[in-house]
């Protein structure tokens, strides 16, 4: 069954199940969206909501019966709570899911998990070793185009896949001064929008492995100093897997692409191509193709209200069982990636030619 199909199955079944009881830290914009989408899905009882500004967390927990607001996380994890619901700014991600977890309690984080590999795998074993369920929110697999393009090329209709081309900028950039903070953000545009392109990628083959990685990075049209993590607002990146594929990826914020956003991921076979991108700069609209040379044939279009899914997926899983799933390790891998791109630019000095 497809993830899509997985989280429509979910939906329907949740009704039937007895809904997780499930605190939710951070409730800026995410975290309210992925409140709300658990909300109107039926998926969870919302029994705490904490956030660093507490009119945040009033407003969030406004008309939700029985939600209580706490002041920490240490509050929401003294009511033995089934899961917890982490949307706070990046750093705090890891030590966070990981205080919950040692507390016993299921996790759904934002992505990413960690800042690094090290930190990833940190959660991650931790996770394992306190056999807790925990999930990161890799929402654009849900994208229904993304799971449709998926299948297709698992069935070979493209043939054999030797490139791709993934694109997310963001020609805004984040409007909240914390991604602007490198000890808050881990990280520029990479850890905040090429991530989900790493991880479309390597989901899209089922996590080959990746023989090369080569990337460059800039900040406000500078190479970015090759000596230390950045804040980059442009990174370009490619990725040759154990497939033999080579894909082309490119992020940015603050891009002068011409529209709110381009977000795109095209894969080219031997066969023909798919693609699913995002619909007059939309960032919630999107569209799936299939190429045959010069024409195209329309896969999918909108509506299609994809942003809560992966959130609704985790609750699902979380009605069944508290317990560890092992599909959280896929996250390691792009981690190792993410840590790949800083460390290629790193360690080669690739800022400075
Ligand atoms: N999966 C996705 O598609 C997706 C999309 C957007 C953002 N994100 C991720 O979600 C996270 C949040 O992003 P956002 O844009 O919603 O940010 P935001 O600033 O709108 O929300 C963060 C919230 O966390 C609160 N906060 C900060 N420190 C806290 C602490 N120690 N304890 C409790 N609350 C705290 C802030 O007051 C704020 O309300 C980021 O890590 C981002 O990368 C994921």
């Amino acid at each position: 069954m497809s993830s899509f199909e997985y989280a429509e199955t979910a939906m329907n079944d949740l009704a039937k199940r007895i809904r997780p009881r499930v605190g939710f830290l951070g409730v800026g914009w995410i975290g309210r969206h992925r409140l709300r989408s658990m909300v109107d899905a039926g998926a969870v009882e919302v029994a705490a909501v904490s956030d660093f500004d507490r009119s945040a967390a009033m407003a969030a927990a406004s008309n939700i019966p029985g939600a209580e607001v706490v002041p920490s996380l240490q509050a929401l994890l003294q009511l033995e709570l089934d899961g917890l619901v982490i949307a706070t700014p990046t750093a705090l991600h890891a030590e966070q899911a990981i205080a919950a977890l040692e507390a016993g309690t299921a996790v759904f984080c934002q992505k990413p998990l960690g800042q690094s590999a090290a930190e990833t795998a940190r959660g991650i074993q931790v996770a394992r070793s306190v056999d807790r369920l925990l999930a990161v929110d890799m929402s654009y697999r849900f994208v229904r185009g993304m799971t449709k393009i998926k299948e297709l090329i698992k069935a070979g209709e493209i043939g054999e896949v030797y490139a791709g081309d993934l694109v997310f900028h963001n020609a805004y950039g984040p409007d909240k001064a914390w991604y602007y903070d490198l000890e808050l953000a881990g990280g520029g545009c990479v850890i905040d929008l090429g991530i989900h392109l790493i991880d479309l990628a390597l989901w899209m083959f089922e996590f080959p492995g990746v023989r090369n990685v080569s990337s460059r990075l800039f900040s406000q049209g500078r190479p970015v100093a090759g000596n230390k993590k950045s804040l980059e607002d442009y990174a370009v990146t490619r990725l040759d897997l154990a497939t033999g594929a080579t894909l082309n990826i490119a992020c940015s914020w603050r891009l002068a692409a011409g529209r709110d956003a381009v977000i795109r991921a095209s894969f080219f076979g031997t066969q023909g191509g798919l693609s699913v991108q995002n619909v007059a700069g939309s960032f919630y609209d999107f569209c799936a193709e299939r190429f045959q040379g010069t024409s195209r044939q329309v896969l999918d279009q909108p509506p299609d209200s994809w942003g809560g899914r992966a959130a609704i997926a985790w609750a699902e899983r979380l009605s069944r069982s508290r317990k560890y799933d092992s599909d959280i390790e896929r996250a390691l891998a792009v981690a190792e990636v993410i840590d790949a791109i800083y460390g290629d630019n790193i360690a080669s000095g690739k800022g400075n030619l």
